[in-house]
Protein backbone atom coordinates (compact mmCIF):
# COMPACT_ATOMS: atom_id res chain seq x y z
CA UNK A 1 0.00 0.00 0.00
CA UNK A 2 1.53 2.83 -0.97
CA UNK A 3 3.36 5.40 1.71
CA UNK A 4 2.51 2.34 3.93
CA UNK A 5 3.72 -1.30 3.55
CA UNK A 6 7.62 -0.01 3.43
CA UNK A 7 10.13 -2.05 5.09
CA UNK A 8 9.13 -0.01 9.24
CA UNK A 9 5.50 -1.54 8.66
CA UNK A 10 6.97 -4.93 8.10
CA UNK A 11 9.43 -4.85 11.11
CA UNK A 12 6.65 -3.74 13.15
CA UNK A 13 4.04 -6.78 12.28
CA UNK A 14 7.36 -8.78 12.61
CA UNK A 15 7.18 -8.01 16.29
CA UNK A 16 4.33 -10.75 16.56
CA UNK A 17 5.03 -12.60 13.71
CA UNK A 18 2.62 -14.70 11.32
CA UNK A 19 2.43 -12.58 8.30
CA UNK A 20 3.31 -15.01 5.67
CA UNK A 21 4.09 -13.21 2.79
CA UNK A 22 4.52 -8.96 2.93
CA UNK A 23 4.00 -6.89 -0.47
CA UNK A 24 6.04 -3.24 -0.99
CA UNK A 25 4.06 -0.53 -1.55
CA UNK A 26 3.63 -0.14 -5.54
CA UNK A 27 6.30 0.88 -6.79
CA UNK A 28 6.78 2.83 -10.40
CA UNK A 29 8.39 0.81 -13.13
CA UNK A 30 9.56 4.01 -14.42
CA UNK A 31 11.04 5.99 -11.82
CA UNK A 32 12.95 2.52 -10.47
CA UNK A 33 14.45 2.08 -13.82
CA UNK A 34 15.21 5.87 -13.48
CA UNK A 35 17.43 5.27 -10.93
CA UNK A 36 15.83 8.13 -8.40
CA UNK A 37 17.22 8.99 -5.39
CA UNK A 38 14.73 7.32 -3.54
CA UNK A 39 14.89 3.70 -5.04
CA UNK A 40 16.82 1.84 -2.74
CA UNK A 41 14.41 3.16 -0.18
CA UNK A 42 11.59 1.34 -2.27
CA UNK A 43 13.71 -1.85 -2.81
CA UNK A 44 14.43 -2.52 0.70
CA UNK A 45 13.37 -5.99 0.68
CA UNK A 46 14.17 -6.42 4.46
CA UNK A 47 13.50 -7.98 6.87
CA UNK A 48 12.53 -10.91 5.61
CA UNK A 49 13.14 -10.61 1.53
CA UNK A 50 11.77 -15.09 1.37
CA UNK A 51 8.62 -13.48 2.25
CA UNK A 52 8.64 -10.12 0.42
CA UNK A 53 6.67 -9.51 -2.92
CA UNK A 54 7.47 -6.47 -4.80
CA UNK A 55 4.61 -4.97 -6.49
CA UNK A 56 5.15 -2.66 -9.69
CA UNK A 57 3.07 -0.06 -11.24
CA UNK A 58 3.33 1.07 -14.94
CA UNK A 59 1.64 1.89 -18.26
CA UNK A 60 4.84 0.88 -20.43
CA UNK A 61 5.52 -2.17 -20.77
CA UNK A 62 9.26 -2.03 -21.88
CA UNK A 63 9.70 -0.23 -18.80
CA UNK A 64 7.57 -2.67 -16.62
CA UNK A 65 9.96 -5.38 -18.39
CA UNK A 66 12.92 -3.24 -17.39
CA UNK A 67 12.12 -2.78 -13.98
CA UNK A 68 11.05 -6.96 -13.87
CA UNK A 69 14.72 -7.34 -14.49
CA UNK A 70 16.59 -5.71 -12.26
CA UNK A 71 14.09 -6.63 -9.14
CA UNK A 72 14.30 -10.18 -10.60
CA UNK A 73 18.32 -9.70 -9.69
CA UNK A 74 17.65 -9.10 -5.81
CA UNK A 75 16.14 -11.84 -3.39
CA UNK A 76 12.66 -11.53 -3.30
CA UNK A 77 9.54 -14.11 -3.18
CA UNK A 78 7.92 -12.71 -5.66
CA UNK A 79 6.63 -9.48 -8.32
CA UNK A 80 3.22 -8.70 -8.54
CA UNK A 81 1.95 -6.31 -11.39
CA UNK A 82 -0.87 -3.34 -9.98
CA UNK A 83 -3.82 -3.50 -12.37
CA UNK A 84 -6.11 -2.39 -9.96
CA UNK A 85 -5.14 1.07 -8.33
CA UNK A 86 -8.08 3.72 -9.15
CA UNK A 87 -6.21 6.51 -8.25
CA UNK A 88 -7.58 9.11 -11.07
CA UNK A 89 -3.02 10.27 -11.12
CA UNK A 90 -2.54 6.78 -12.15
CA UNK A 91 -5.32 5.06 -14.18
CA UNK A 92 -5.13 8.87 -16.33
CA UNK A 93 -1.58 7.25 -17.12
CA UNK A 94 -2.41 4.08 -18.70
CA UNK A 95 -1.62 2.30 -15.33
CA UNK A 96 -3.45 0.48 -12.02
CA UNK A 97 -7.39 -0.62 -13.15
CA UNK A 98 -6.77 0.48 -16.74
CA UNK A 99 -4.63 -2.39 -17.40
CA UNK A 100 -7.90 -3.75 -17.03
CA UNK A 101 -9.95 -2.28 -19.95
CA UNK A 102 -8.03 -4.50 -22.66
CA UNK A 103 -7.52 -8.02 -22.16
CA UNK A 104 -5.59 -7.95 -25.32
CA UNK A 105 -3.27 -5.15 -24.02
CA UNK A 106 -2.53 -7.37 -20.91
CA UNK A 107 -2.48 -10.11 -22.39
CA UNK A 108 0.47 -9.13 -24.73
CA UNK A 109 2.19 -7.49 -21.24
CA UNK A 110 2.13 -10.85 -19.29
CA UNK A 111 3.47 -12.38 -22.69
CA UNK A 112 6.13 -10.27 -22.51
CA UNK A 113 7.17 -9.84 -18.40
CA UNK A 114 6.55 -13.94 -17.99
CA UNK A 115 10.15 -14.99 -19.61
CA UNK A 116 12.23 -12.29 -17.72
CA UNK A 117 11.68 -14.02 -14.80
CA UNK A 118 11.40 -17.64 -12.88
CA UNK A 119 9.83 -15.65 -9.88
CA UNK A 120 6.40 -16.03 -9.00
CA UNK A 121 4.67 -13.14 -10.97
CA UNK A 122 1.04 -12.19 -10.03
CA UNK A 123 -1.67 -9.50 -10.41
CA UNK A 124 -3.64 -7.38 -8.14
CA UNK A 125 -6.78 -6.04 -9.95
CA UNK A 126 -10.65 -4.74 -8.76
CA UNK A 127 -13.54 -6.92 -10.38
CA UNK A 128 -12.74 -4.17 -13.30
CA UNK A 129 -13.87 -0.76 -14.49
CA UNK A 130 -17.63 -1.71 -14.31
CA UNK A 131 -19.16 -5.08 -12.12
CA UNK A 132 -18.87 -7.54 -15.04
CA UNK A 133 -18.29 -10.99 -13.86
CA UNK A 134 -18.00 -12.64 -17.28
CA UNK A 135 -15.69 -10.14 -18.50
CA UNK A 136 -13.75 -10.29 -15.35
CA UNK A 137 -13.29 -14.43 -15.68
CA UNK A 138 -11.81 -13.21 -19.39
CA UNK A 139 -9.45 -11.14 -18.62
CA UNK A 140 -8.03 -12.95 -15.80
CA UNK A 141 -7.99 -16.49 -17.76
CA UNK A 142 -6.18 -14.52 -20.40
CA UNK A 143 -3.71 -13.64 -17.91
CA UNK A 144 -3.44 -16.88 -16.65
CA UNK A 145 -2.94 -18.44 -19.64
CA UNK A 146 -0.06 -15.93 -20.35
CA UNK A 147 1.72 -17.20 -17.30
CA UNK A 148 0.07 -15.73 -14.57
CA UNK A 149 0.64 -17.59 -11.10
CA UNK A 150 -1.49 -16.25 -8.97
CA UNK A 151 -4.28 -13.42 -8.81
CA UNK A 152 -5.33 -10.68 -5.82
CA UNK A 153 -8.85 -9.85 -6.01
CA UNK A 154 -10.07 -6.72 -4.18
CA UNK A 155 -13.67 -7.45 -5.37
CA UNK A 156 -14.87 -4.10 -6.18
CA UNK A 157 -14.90 -2.02 -9.60
CA UNK A 158 -12.85 1.07 -10.20
CA UNK A 159 -15.62 3.05 -9.74
CA UNK A 160 -16.53 2.23 -6.13
CA UNK A 161 -13.25 3.00 -4.75
CA UNK A 162 -13.91 2.05 -1.15
CA UNK A 163 -17.69 2.57 -1.20
CA UNK A 164 -20.05 -0.80 -0.86
CA UNK A 165 -18.64 -4.46 0.69
CA UNK A 166 -16.32 -6.19 -1.11
CA UNK A 167 -17.61 -8.65 -2.99
CA UNK A 168 -15.84 -11.58 -1.34
CA UNK A 169 -18.34 -13.72 -3.14
CA UNK A 170 -16.42 -13.06 -6.66
CA UNK A 171 -13.24 -14.43 -4.81
CA UNK A 172 -14.68 -17.94 -5.04
CA UNK A 173 -16.20 -17.88 -8.11
CA UNK A 174 -12.85 -16.67 -10.16
CA UNK A 175 -11.31 -19.47 -8.27
CA UNK A 176 -14.09 -21.77 -9.37
CA UNK A 177 -13.50 -20.37 -13.05
CA UNK A 178 -9.22 -20.64 -13.02
CA UNK A 179 -6.71 -23.11 -12.30
CA UNK A 180 -4.54 -20.74 -10.24
CA UNK A 181 -4.78 -19.40 -6.66
CA UNK A 182 -6.83 -16.84 -5.96
CA UNK A 183 -6.32 -14.58 -2.98
CA UNK A 184 -9.51 -12.47 -1.25
CA UNK A 185 -8.79 -8.61 0.08
CA UNK A 186 -11.22 -6.49 1.35
CA UNK A 187 -12.86 -5.52 4.52
CA UNK A 188 -11.13 -7.61 6.75
CA UNK A 189 -11.76 -5.62 10.34
CA UNK A 190 -10.49 -7.82 12.89
CA UNK A 191 -8.44 -11.60 13.52
CA UNK A 192 -11.53 -13.34 14.40
CA UNK A 193 -13.09 -11.78 10.77
CA UNK A 194 -9.54 -13.02 9.33
CA UNK A 195 -10.11 -16.66 11.11
CA UNK A 196 -13.78 -16.81 9.64
CA UNK A 197 -12.74 -15.92 6.34
CA UNK A 198 -9.93 -18.53 5.90
CA UNK A 199 -12.25 -20.94 7.00
CA UNK A 200 -14.50 -19.88 3.95
CA UNK A 201 -11.42 -21.61 2.06
CA UNK A 202 -9.73 -19.37 0.01
CA UNK A 203 -6.21 -19.83 -1.11
CA UNK A 204 -4.81 -16.63 0.71
CA UNK A 205 -6.59 -13.99 2.20
CA UNK A 206 -4.31 -10.09 1.45
CA UNK A 207 -5.56 -7.82 4.65
CA UNK A 208 -4.80 -3.94 3.95
CA UNK A 209 -5.61 -1.23 6.16
CA UNK A 210 -6.29 -3.66 9.06
CA UNK A 211 -2.10 -4.86 9.24
CA UNK A 212 -1.42 -0.97 10.39
CA UNK A 213 -4.45 -0.08 12.74
CA UNK A 214 -3.43 -4.03 14.45
CA UNK A 215 -0.16 -5.05 13.50
CA UNK A 216 -0.53 -8.31 15.43
CA UNK A 217 -3.74 -9.39 13.81
CA UNK A 218 -1.96 -12.35 11.80
CA UNK A 219 -0.19 -13.76 15.41
CA UNK A 220 -3.78 -13.20 17.05
CA UNK A 221 -5.71 -15.02 14.09
CA UNK A 222 -2.82 -18.03 13.93
CA UNK A 223 -3.83 -18.19 18.15
CA UNK A 224 -7.56 -18.13 17.61
CA UNK A 225 -6.83 -20.71 14.36
CA UNK A 226 -4.70 -23.16 17.16
CA UNK A 227 -4.91 -22.51 20.51
CA UNK A 228 -2.87 -24.90 21.95
CA UNK A 229 0.11 -24.07 19.64
CA UNK A 230 2.40 -21.66 21.81
CA UNK A 231 2.92 -18.25 19.70
CA UNK A 232 6.18 -16.53 21.65
CA UNK A 233 5.76 -13.30 19.86
CA UNK A 234 2.66 -12.68 20.74
CA UNK A 235 2.33 -10.99 24.73
CA UNK A 236 -0.96 -11.08 26.16
CA UNK A 237 -1.21 -7.73 25.88
CA UNK A 238 0.37 -4.46 23.75
CA UNK A 239 0.82 -1.34 24.63
CA UNK A 240 0.31 1.18 22.24
CA UNK A 241 2.59 4.00 22.95
CA UNK A 242 5.05 1.99 23.50
CA UNK A 243 4.20 0.44 19.77
CA UNK A 244 3.81 3.51 17.86
CA UNK A 245 6.79 5.06 19.15
CA UNK A 246 8.80 1.75 17.91
CA UNK A 247 7.45 2.32 14.56
CA UNK A 248 8.33 5.89 14.69
CA UNK A 249 12.06 4.62 15.84
CA UNK A 250 11.46 2.35 12.77
CA UNK A 251 10.61 5.15 10.46
CA UNK A 252 13.36 6.97 11.45
CA UNK A 253 15.87 3.82 10.55
CA UNK A 254 14.54 2.46 7.46
CA UNK A 255 12.80 5.06 5.40
CA UNK A 256 14.16 8.40 4.08
CA UNK A 257 14.42 11.76 6.12
CA UNK A 258 12.17 13.38 3.18
CA UNK A 259 9.38 10.78 3.74
CA UNK A 260 9.06 10.65 7.51
CA UNK A 261 6.12 13.15 7.69
CA UNK A 262 3.68 11.70 5.16
CA UNK A 263 4.39 7.95 6.16
CA UNK A 264 4.30 8.88 9.72
CA UNK A 265 0.78 10.59 9.33
CA UNK A 266 -0.71 7.68 6.82
CA UNK A 267 0.20 5.35 9.40
CA UNK A 268 -1.49 6.96 12.47
CA UNK A 269 -4.07 7.70 10.03
CA UNK A 270 -5.20 4.34 10.71
CA UNK A 271 -3.55 3.33 14.06
CA UNK A 272 -5.33 5.82 15.70
CA UNK A 273 -8.39 4.35 15.50
CA UNK A 274 -7.30 2.52 18.41
CA UNK A 275 -8.23 5.03 20.46
CA UNK A 276 -11.24 6.41 21.51
CA UNK A 277 -10.36 9.72 20.88
CA UNK A 278 -8.90 8.98 17.63
CA UNK A 279 -10.32 12.10 14.87
CA UNK A 280 -8.91 14.04 17.87
CA UNK A 281 -5.43 12.62 17.95
CA UNK A 282 -5.29 12.39 14.04
CA UNK A 283 -6.02 16.28 13.89
CA UNK A 284 -3.38 16.66 16.54
CA UNK A 285 -0.57 14.70 14.92
CA UNK A 286 -1.36 16.17 11.69
CA UNK A 287 -0.04 19.31 13.12
CA UNK A 288 3.19 17.91 13.72
CA UNK A 289 5.86 18.02 11.66
CA UNK A 290 8.88 16.25 12.68
CA UNK A 291 8.94 12.38 14.25
CA UNK A 292 9.80 13.52 17.44
CA UNK A 293 7.40 15.79 18.08
CA UNK A 294 4.80 13.40 16.81
CA UNK A 295 5.76 11.00 19.21
CA UNK A 296 5.67 13.53 22.50
CA UNK A 297 1.89 14.44 20.91
CA UNK A 298 1.03 10.57 21.56
CA UNK A 299 2.76 10.08 24.27
CA UNK A 300 0.72 13.16 25.94
CA UNK A 301 -2.30 11.94 24.80
CA UNK A 302 -1.31 8.28 26.28
CA UNK A 303 -0.84 10.21 29.61
CA UNK A 304 -4.36 11.46 29.87
CA UNK A 305 -6.06 8.35 28.70
CA UNK A 306 -3.96 5.79 30.52
CA UNK A 307 -6.85 3.39 30.59
CA UNK A 308 -6.82 3.47 26.29
CA UNK A 309 -3.18 2.27 26.72
CA UNK A 310 -3.08 -1.41 26.67
CA UNK A 311 -4.66 -3.69 24.49
CA UNK A 312 -5.53 -7.06 25.29
CA UNK A 313 -4.43 -9.77 22.28
CA UNK A 314 -5.20 -12.64 23.82
CA UNK A 315 -8.58 -13.67 22.48
CA UNK A 316 -10.43 -16.65 23.21
CA UNK A 317 -11.37 -19.36 20.54
CA UNK A 318 -14.80 -18.75 20.92
CA UNK A 319 -14.59 -15.45 19.29
CA UNK A 320 -13.79 -17.33 16.14
C1 LIG B 1 -3.67 4.41 1.39
C2 LIG B 1 -3.82 3.18 0.53
C3 LIG B 1 -2.84 2.86 -0.37
C4 LIG B 1 -2.96 1.72 -1.16
N1 LIG B 1 -1.96 1.41 -2.02
C5 LIG B 1 -2.02 0.26 -2.73
C6 LIG B 1 -0.94 -0.15 -3.55
O1 LIG B 1 0.10 0.50 -3.63
N2 LIG B 1 -1.08 -1.31 -4.25
C7 LIG B 1 -2.21 -2.09 -4.16
O2 LIG B 1 -2.29 -3.14 -4.79
N3 LIG B 1 -3.24 -1.71 -3.40
C8 LIG B 1 -3.17 -0.58 -2.67
N4 LIG B 1 -4.21 -0.22 -1.87
C9 LIG B 1 -5.42 -1.08 -1.82
C10 LIG B 1 -5.23 -2.17 -0.76
O3 LIG B 1 -4.18 -3.05 -1.12
C11 LIG B 1 -6.49 -3.01 -0.60
O4 LIG B 1 -6.83 -3.57 -1.85
C12 LIG B 1 -7.68 -2.20 -0.10
O5 LIG B 1 -7.29 -1.31 0.93
C13 LIG B 1 -8.77 -3.13 0.43
O6 LIG B 1 -8.27 -3.97 1.44
P1 LIG B 1 -8.47 -3.65 3.01
O7 LIG B 1 -9.94 -3.44 3.24
O8 LIG B 1 -7.92 -4.87 3.72
O9 LIG B 1 -7.70 -2.40 3.31
C14 LIG B 1 -4.11 0.90 -1.06
C15 LIG B 1 -5.10 1.23 -0.15
C16 LIG B 1 -4.96 2.35 0.65
C17 LIG B 1 -6.05 2.69 1.65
Amino acid sequence: MAELSHRALRELIEIFGDCDEYFTEMISASALIGGGPFEQWYRDPGPCPERLVYQLVGSHPEQLAQAVRLLDAGECAGIDLNMGCAAPAIVRTGAGVRWMASVDRAGALIKLLRPLTARRLSVKLRIGMEDDFEYLVQFCTRLEAEGVQRIALHPRTAREKFKRQARWEYVSRLRAALHIPVAGNGDITDAPELVRRSQEGYDAIMVGRLALRAPWVFAQARQLENPDVPRPKLPPSVDLEELALRFLELLARYQPQEFHQSRAHRFFAYFCDNFTWATYLKNRLRRETGLSAMASCLSAYCRDHPEERNRLLTLSPGLA
